[in-house]
């Protein structure tokens, strides 16, 4: 599958939906807790209204809630799946008058210019077909001066870690995914996503092309996952 199918960007998610929060768990040894909870700390206090751009199961906005960050969070994602079990868990929390969910591409969103008082997104912006226009996007609906903070995978500086995580990423976990989900693709696409994404100093002149200013990251878990954090001019 090319990056640049959209359709089925959605429906590969849609086939993991049912498995997708315990593998993530699983695989990554529950640090992407941790990964969420400390990108979350980067927002300041006293929002209104954020988006949570490819929501998926709702992980990030419902840390944005447990952080008392804002009042009202929308989540938006291409896929129905995803979003069908994030609706569960905000029931569950009785969360539903906070956190709305809709089905959107964030390629070409619905909501009017300068909407949000933040955007975030959790290991999203990998996906997208097209990653300048999405960005380009997120500044659209972004109300002047307002944040954005990204969480997403990047890849280790040290040889010794690289050369173990490289043998995690590309062999393990594909096979431990393939054997929980059933699902033959979709995790030698999540590796393939992460080998090929900008990340770092590249990622912050994508941030800066797209409309971003005073962008800075801070590396985690030696590198193996990247918390940027912009400002709307
Ligand atoms: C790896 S999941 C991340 C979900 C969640 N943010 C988290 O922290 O677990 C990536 C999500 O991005 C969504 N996605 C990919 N491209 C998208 C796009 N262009 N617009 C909206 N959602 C998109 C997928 O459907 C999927 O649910």
């Amino acid at each position: 599958m090319t990056k640049a199918d959209k359709t089925q960007v959605g429906q590969l998610f849609d086939s993991i939906s049912e498995h997708y929060d315990f593998l993530n768990h699983f695989l990554s040894f529950n640090i992407d807790k941790k990964w969420r909870r400390k990108a979350i700390k980067e927002l300041s206090i006293g929002k209104d209204l954020v988006l949570d751009v490819a929501t998926g199961t709702c992980d990030l906005a419902i840390e944005i809630i447990n952080q008392k960050k804002a009042n009202h969070i929308i989540g938006i994602d291409l896929s129905k799946g995803m979003l069908d079990k994030g609706q569960e868990k905000i029931d569950r929390l009785n969360l539903s008058e906070i956190i709305t969910l809709k089905q959107e591409n964030c390629l070409n969103l619905s909501f009017e210019d300068n909407s949000f008082d933040a955007v975030v997104v959790a290991f999203g912006v990998r996906n997208f077909s097209d990653l300048l226009k999405g960005l380009k996007e997120i500044n659209r609906v972004l109300k002047p001066n307002g944040e954005f903070i990204v969480l997403e995978f990047s890849k280790p500086k040290y040889s010794i870690i690289s050369f173990f995580y490289n043998l995690y990423l590309n062999k393990i976990l594909p096979l431990i995914g393939r054997l929980f989900s059933k699902h033959i693709y979709a995790y030698t696409y999540l590796p393939n996503t992460i080998n090929e994404f900008v990340y770092g100093k590249k990622f912050i002149e994508k941030l800066s092309e797209a409309g971003f200013q005073n962008s800075t990251y801070k590396e985690l878990t030696f590198g193996v996952a990247t918390i940027y954090k912009a400002f709307k001019l």
